[in-house]
């Protein structure tokens, strides 16, 4: 404590006063939901979780849908969000557990008709079409769910904020009123989110924060494979991706969706190369194709479809440069099979494998199969899983494989040789003219 004769502010002489010690602010106490109880005296089974009866959907959610769990179903359009959320509601009402599912884009007649297709009339899943999320609640009321699908944000609006259904304000203000009734009474939510190919429309990426569970549903317009992929998840793993295939019948989960990448053929062609892709932690066999031809134009084209364009660009120069396979004057094009995305640097030594087999117009063995990633020197780097990758190829019959140098038991019936480099996989791929396919076990 000192004295102060003068104060530093407005120079006044005896203008300061003692206060004395600052008087803490407090806050009024409010009613608690209820009271803190030892963690070990809480009971887990409101939060245990309870299977869609969609064993993919399940597989990526963690087992099931969690009471109260606010589920964020984000596509671009027309990928078949509509189609499998109508599929989910179908299977997962029972008399015990009512589901509402709410359009906000379509009639009420076309979702029946839609659920006529693909066979997804329950009589316990009730269909209504509101815009307004008042009327969503008041419906709430009525059906009283265990499960709610909100189809689609972007059209749900708030009557008491202003602004456009879709903008930022209102899909904040949507999407926290339906999580509030959600977590208040247990039910089950599946919020539908339209993105674009960037991901650039702000509606369901300002609600990845508030909701627990982010799923992505990816899918090729041309292809009817589609992928679940859980972006965020409170409450399970988020490296699980379910399969499915869309239809005119619906979308049907692919428990194995393995042979679907693969071109059934007895010989061998030259340009193409199987490997093994992780999707999540399931692996995922699958053909890389490519076509090396002469081209006339000044700069030859170089075009991907399936595969990571940047990658493809630098194994090219890769296997161009350290394993001497000439490619200048070259058209080159590169593919995947059954619309697979391989975007994993796994990938690439099948890429260039590929290449290779297809400017030496030699075909690559039937039963061979290769992983690994390429590095700029030519190197052949290790990667995740390897033994995983080769048990599945073994399943479906491949008898040989290239896999980086310490990858690990090989699977009993499978030939494993292991390899550093480039120059070196492609001397041992084109070694052994045939290793015919092995045909698969039947389980
Ligand atoms: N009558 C039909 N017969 C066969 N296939 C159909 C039929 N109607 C729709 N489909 C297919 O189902 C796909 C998925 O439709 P769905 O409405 O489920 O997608 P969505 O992701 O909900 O689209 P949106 O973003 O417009 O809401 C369509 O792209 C179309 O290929
Ligand atoms: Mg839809």
């Amino acid at each position: 404590m000192k004295w102060v004769g003068r104060c530093g502010e407005c120079q006044a002489w005896g203008a300061v006063e003692e206060i004395g010690a600052p008087r803490l602010r407090t806050v009024a106490t409010s009613a608690v939901t209820a009271a803190a109880q030892p963690i070990g005296e809480i009971d887990p089974e409101a939060a245990r979780s309870r299977p869609t009866g969609v064993d993919e959907l399940d597989r990526v959610l963690g087992g099931g849908l969690v009471p109260g769990v606010v589920v964020l179903l984000a596509g671009e359009p027309g990928v078949g969000k509509s189609t499998l959320l109508l599929d989910v509601a179908a299977k997962f009402a029972t008399p015990q557990t009512p589901t509402l599912y709410v359009t906000g884009e379509e009639s009420r007649a076309q979702v029946r008709l839609r659920a006529d297709r693909v066979s997804a009339l329950s009589p316990n899943l009730f269909l209504a079409a509101e815009t307004d999320v008042g009327a969503v609640l008041k419906h709430v009321d009525d059906v009283a769910p265990q499960l709610l699908v909100v189809d689609s944000v972007q059209t749900m609006a708030v009557a008491e904020v202003d602004g456009a259904a879709g903008g930022v304000t209102q899909v904040r203000q949507v999407a926290s009123a339906l999580i509030a009734v959600a977590k208040e009474r247990g039910i089950a939510t599946v919020l539908v989110g339209h993105v674009t190919k960037d991901g650039s429309i702000a509606g369901p990426r300002v609600l990845e924060h508030l909701v627990d569970v982010v799923l992505q549903f990816e899918g090729e317009r041309h292809s009817r494979l589609r992928l679940v992929r859980a972006i965020k998840n409170r409450y399970g793993a988020c490296d699980e991706v379910g399969c499915f295939d869309l239809g005119e019948q619906g979308i049907i989960g692919l428990a194995d969706p393995s042979g679907l990448f693969l071109t059934r053929r007895n010989d061998p062609v030259p340009g193409t190369c199987v490997t093994v892709a992780l999707e999540g932690r399931r692996p995922v066999v699958a053909e890389v194709q490519a076509l090396v031809a002469r081209s006339s134009l000044a700069t030859p084209r170089r075009s991907t479809s399936g595969l990571d364009n940047a990658r493809v660009s630098m194994v090219l120069a890769v296997t161009e440069r350290r394993a001497e396979v000439s490619l200048h004057n070259a058209d080159v094009f590169t593919a995947t099979v059954g619309g697979v995305r391989l975007t994993e640097p796994a990938s690439d030594l099948a890429v260039a494998l590929a290449v290779a087999s297809a400017a030496a117009d030699r075909p690559l063995p039937a039963g061979l199969v290769v992983v690994g990633e390429v590095g700029l020197a030519g190197e052949v780097r290790p990667v995740q899983g390897v033994e995983r990758r080769l048990a599945e190829a073994a399943r479906l019959g491949f008898t040989h494989a290239l896999a980086p140098a310490h990858s690990g038991s090989a699977p009993a019936d499978m030939q494993v040789t292991e390899v550093d480099d480039l120059r070196h996989a492609i001397a041992s791929a084109f070694r052994h003219a045939v290793i015919p396919l092995r045909r698969p076990s039947p389980n």
